[in-house]
């Protein structure tokens, strides 16, 4: 009877002792796993990362990296950091890239600049402060850091295009004192600045050329032509086109851009761009004012306004160059693009 009793607890203390080892296993292997994973991660800087392209952006890199977003949210909102800040990877840092600072990381983003017309010629002298003195700011922490810099160029460069659809190769045609120039040449610049920093600290760059991107997280009062077309038609508001509408845009939905740009960020050494992303699926002004007011079953009516100065009047890329360098192309179609952001402004 006592030998029975006696084998009992042994077998009792073998099998809880194993299950203490096993526990004690898992415990460690967990911490450890974890612990590499948090110190393999890449810490990245995106500067601009509150606006509307850099809240999904963060939004998408923070699945697998650190994230610090740099931003004076002049044009960024808010509500867009506070919905990342609830991941542990999300950091963020109100600051103007006009001003030097630092930030050890190994790879920069470079979203930082008011992108709508409104915003951008409201204060012009701060946009082309922005572009030159944050690109060099944002260059001097690339060099520091030996990290690999994006820059979100723009089909502005491209001004009032005399050749379409527009290839990388083409100079542009923009008007250097017009209201416009503030946002078109500060861009220029910009890419000559990361193109001389490579030349001369072979910094490693990845410049692309970012045509018209909407989507959701478009602000309410941006003043681009999509948000501003269905905030008004879901409130049978007037829409307003400046000119009589058959200007051209190529719309890319905001999903599509953001591919396109990570993977410029992770091609191969030799690509330095510049590189067009955006739709090839032209449409006149008019087309999508109409296409807005029927999707919302709106009861708005369209009104026109002055053209204005310097509005180019045919925007389209050539994106060959993405599709053979990169295996990019948008995915998203135009209805449905626009369907998923009237959802958006019908939710805010
Ligand atoms: N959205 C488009 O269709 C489009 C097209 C071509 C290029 N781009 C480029 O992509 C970038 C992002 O565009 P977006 O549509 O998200 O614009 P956005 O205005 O929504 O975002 C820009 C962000 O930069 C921040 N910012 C501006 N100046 C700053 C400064 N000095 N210091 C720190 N932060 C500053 C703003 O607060 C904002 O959060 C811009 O550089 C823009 O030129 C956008």
């Amino acid at each position: 009877m006592i030998k029975k009793k006696i084998i009992k607890y042994w077998l009792l203390i073998f099998f809880f002792n194993w299950y203490i080892f096993i526990l004690l296993y898992i415990f460690i292997h967990e911490t450890i796993t974890d612990y590499l994973k948090d110190i393999m991660k890449k810490k990245i800087l995106v500067a601009g990362g509150a606006g509307f392209i850099g809240f999904h952006l963060c939004k998408k890199l923070i699945r697998n990296n650190i994230v610090f977003c740099v931003d004076n949210l002049s044009t960024g909102n808010i509500n867009n950091v506070k919905e990342l800040q609830n991941n542990n990877n999300f950091y963020f840092i109100k600051k103007n890239i006009q001003k030097k600072f630092n930030i050890t990381c190994d790879e920069i983003y470079n979203l930082a600049c008011p992108a709508s017309p409104n915003k951008y010629q409201k204060n012009p002298i701060d946009t082309i402060k922005t572009n030159v003195f944050g690109s060099i700011n944002l260059l001097d922490i690339a060099k520091k850091n030996k990290a690999k810099i994006f820059q979100a160029s723009t089909s502005e460069i491209y001004g009032d295009p005399l050749v379409h659809p527009q290839n990388e190769k083409y100079r542009g045609n923009v008007n250097i004192t017009g209201v416009r120039a503030c946002y078109d040449e500060g861009k220029r610049i910009a890419e000559s600045l990361f193109f001389d920093y490579n030349r001369s600290a072979n910094i490693k760059i990845k410049v692309a050329r970012i045509f018209n991107t909407y989507g959701p997280y478009m602000n309410t009062d941006d003043g681009r032509v999509v948000s501003n077309f269905i905030v008004s038609a879901l409130q049978n508001k007037p829409l307003l086109i400046n000119g009589d509408g058959s200007q051209t845009r190529s719309f890319c939905y905001v999903d599509d851009t953001i591919k396109g740009i990570i993977k410029l960020m992770n091609s191969g050494k030799n690509i330095l761009g510049p590189i067009n992303i955006g739709s090839t699926n032209e449409k006149t002004i008019l087309f999508l004012a109409k296409k807005i007011i029927q999707m919302t079953n709106s009861k708005s009516k369209i009104f026109f306004n002055d053209f204005k100065a310097d509005d180019p009047i045919k925007r389209k890329p050539d994106v060959k160059l993405a599709n053979k360098i990169l295996k990019w192309k948008e995915k998203t179609s135009l209805e449905d693009g626009i369907k998923k952001t009237i959802e958006y402004f019908k939710k805010i």
